[in-house]
């Protein structure tokens, strides 16, 4: 059965409204699997891993010594070329980079080197610490002037890192800066240290920053309940908003203890509920735990699905299970049905 999109019901219908944002492709991807291209071990798991992740990323930028930025660049084309599967409309893997910052001595020709020769299966590039519309616009011009050089029809998107403080301070300017916007991901580690908050992470929360309950009957030495709350919550939030209002996808970052699986299900899964569509895997078993926290559980679609049947022409409101259902819960009935349905297609 065809369900009526979620697009018809957000789409703005007022004479005058704003024109609805370009469409970006909607891909899966809820895991975008960081590799280093100077790492023969890593990049030689690449061909492998076509089809088993939405993205693989070639790093270029933070994680990549120095010395090795020119062999992360050559090696990134050489692993493009020599698996033709991977990368461009019909991959069930999307091929994305990660430039090195627009004031190091290596982005130009990052972007120099790889357009020309593997820019007809890029499908995304990743701006780091972009600060404001500037960034992006730079970056658009040249990816215009290089794909007409090269004759490619299908433009490369980008997709910026918000983790400086400017930046999440233009995250909206940032977001409308070029229709090639593909989305946003949370920097944590680089946003800390701009905002020089005091951690040393890469990502997650963090044991002293929480809150406790008032002691009971004023006995403050008493037993209380202690929450930790969520560091990154106020950025994920405004990235949810600018990402929505412009049409773009909001993604969460890395989360670095790679053994602590727990926390970092826990990390994910507020990004994805409060918005987020995917986030990086910087790990084998963070994508199975991406793929999981990112896909609508089996549960949660059966309901939307009783939801939005229950409100027929999607008008009123109607009781289920004790609870009242309108036009807005139809709505965000129809967010998951219309995910699951991307994902399953
Ligand atoms: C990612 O690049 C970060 O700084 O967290
Ligand atoms: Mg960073």
């Amino acid at each position: 059965m065809s369900h009526r999109s979620a697009k018809d019901f957000f789409r703005p219908l007022a004479v005058g409204a704003p024109a609805p944002a370009p469409e970006v492709p909607a891909r899966p991807s809820r895991a975008i699997h960081f590799f280093d291209p100077s790492n023969a071990k890593m990049a030689a798991k690449v061909p492998a891993m076509v089809g088993t992740v939405d993205v693989l990323l070639g790093n270029l930028e933070d994680a990549v010594k120095a010395d090795n930025k020119l062999a992360a660049r050559e090696g990134l084309v050489r692993i493009a070329q020599d698996t033709p599967t991977l990368g461009g409309p019909d991959s069930p893997t999307q091929l994305w980079t990660r430039i090195n910052a627009l004031d190091s001595p290596w982005a130009l020709d990052d972007l120099l080197t790889l357009v020309p020769a593997i820019g007809d299966r890029l499908d995304v590039v990743m701006v780091p610490k972009v600060q404001g519309a500037e960034d992006i616009h730079y970056v658009d011009r040249l990816l215009a002037q290089l794909e007409a050089k090269a004759g490619l029809t299908r433009p490369i998107l980008v997709h910026a890192i918000l983790e400086t403080a400017r930046g999440v301070a233009n995250v909206e300017e940032i977001c409308g800066a070029s229709p090639r916007m593909q989305g946003l991901s949370l920097g944590p580690a680089d946003l800390a240290a701009d905002r020089r908050m005091k951690t040393t992470r890469v990502g997650g929360g963090h044991p002293g920053y929480l809150v406790r309950q008032d002691p009971v009957g004023g006995n403050v030495t008493g037993e209380r309940s202690i929450f930790q709350q969520d560091l990154w919550h106020y950025t994920i939030a405004r990235m949810v908003d600018a990402c929505a209002t412009h049409g773009i996808y909001p993604y969460y970052g890395p989360f670095g203890d790679i053994a602590d699986v727990v926390a970092c299900e826990d990390q994910f899964r507020n990004a994805f509920l409060l918005g987020c569509v995917g986030t990086w895997s910087l790990h084998p078993q963070q994508i199975a735990i991406a793929n999981r926290v990112f896909s609508p559980s089996v549960e949660d679609v059966a309901h939307a699905r009783r939801v939005v049947a229950a409100m027929g022409d999607g008008t009123g409101a109607v009781m289920l299970d004790g609870k009242m259902e309108d036009d807005a819960s139809l709505k965000q009935c129809l967010v998951m049905v219309e995910l699951a349905e991307q994902l399953a297609a």
